[in-house]
């Protein structure tokens, strides 16, 4: 018994000498900077997804009359224009499809009775639309823009395979929208000294994405952009918020029950709206719904870009196998 005492205790790698202090210090090293980064990103969450639900949003008088939402028919922008109109805001609804401009105005107006705008516009047509949006927010106080609008490919596929019009489509729309959308409402918004603009990217924009690359990089390109922008407006009463979600249950995610099924994982777009919205105000950048939170700190800190892209590569590998369409598959297996 006293001898397994004595080993234990006594030197178990002898000759390792100074190496094992300066493998101790690294170690201590590193496990405090585990310890602080997650400590920092839950007082971030607690702030953004608790706290701030204490609190009454007076988002009209905080930042003005009416919100714009783009890509406002389905799924997450439905929902901040739902949201929004239940806040007692008038709405620009901007989208492509009359038919459903005309169902979700009525839907919103029955509901809260607020004003509504409907303004039909293709963002893949790229800059000859701006002038005919700017001439329906000519004349209201913008308080709130949400950049929504966005696509994605019909199914991960390899690069080579991408339609030009997928190429055009990821440019104008998820890419091109958000500054030319920013353009129209910012200097208004400054002139009064309030107001928000709320850019819609991905937890996609966290790393390159095999198979989705065009999605992954335009993401990138919105989270960014809003960041920078961020950083440009303190000071002149606006607030720009980056909102990087997870897998959300949504038409865009309709082509496979793996990322479609609604879950904690993956919440409908009601119960990621209700989360993203009440951060506004608390947080610059958020996923916008506390498991994302939780997926992202995850990502950001403990995976490689190496392992990202690997472990993207093999569930869009899965996501293929799985689609629940009869759809044509390029190029992967
Ligand atoms: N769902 C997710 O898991 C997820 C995750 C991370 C980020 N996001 C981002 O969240 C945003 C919203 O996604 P979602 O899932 O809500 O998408 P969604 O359900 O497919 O809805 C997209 C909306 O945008 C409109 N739209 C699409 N292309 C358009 C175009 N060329 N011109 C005008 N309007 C157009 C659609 O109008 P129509 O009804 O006429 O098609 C629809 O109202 C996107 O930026 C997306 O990248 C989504």
């Amino acid at each position: 018994m006293s001898e397994v005492k004595e080993e234990l205790t006594g030197d178990m790698l002898p000759g390792i000498g100074p190496l094992e202090e300066i493998l101790t210090i690294i170690g201590l090293l590193y496990a405090g900077k585990v310890i602080i980064y997650a400590l920092w990103d839950l007082l971030i969450g607690f702030r953004a997804h608790v706290w701030s639900r204490l609190w009454n949003k007076r988002l009209v008088e905080n930042y003005g009359k009416w919100a714009v939402v783009t890509g406002s028919t389905d799924g997450i922008g439905k929902e901040y224009a739902r949201q929004l109109a239940k806040n007692g805001m008038n709405i620009v609804l901007i989208s492509r499809t009359m038919e459903k401009l005309q169902k979700v105005s009525a839907e919103i107006v029955e509901e809260s009775g607020v004003e509504i705008e409907i303004v039909q516009a293709d963002f893949l047509d790229g800059r000859i639309i701006y002038d005919d949006i700017a001439k329906h927010l000519e004349n209201k106080e913008i308080g709130i823009l949400v950049n929504n609008v966005g696509v994605m490919l019909p199914n991960p596929m390899d690069f080579r395979y991408v339609a030009d019009r997928e190429i055009w489509s990821h440019v104008n729309v998820n890419v091109a929208s958000v500054p030319a959308m920013t353009k129209l409402v910012l200097p208004s918004m400054i002139s009064r000294g309030k107001g928000a603009i709320i850019n819609i990217a991905s937890i996609a924009a966290s790393g390159p994405i095999p198979l989705m690359g065009i999605y992954a990089a335009s993401k990138t390109f919105v989270d960014y952009f809003s960041q920078a922008l961020e950083w440009e407006c303190r000071g002149t009463g606006i607030t720009v918020q980056t909102v990087n979600p997870g897998y959300v249950s949504t038409n865009m995610t309709s082509m496979s029950d793996l990322i479609h099924r609604p879950s904690i994982l993956i919440p409908t777009a009601r119960t990621f709206v209700t989360h993203s919205l009440s951060t506004l105000g608390y947080t610059a950048r958020t996923s916008g719904y506390w498991v994302h939170g939780i997926q992202t700190h995850f990502v950001q800190n403990f995976i490689s870009t190496w392992v990202f892209k690997y472990c993207m590569y093999l569930f869009n590998c899965l996501i293929v196998k799985n689609l629940k369409k009869n759809q044509e598959v390029l190029g992967i297996f």
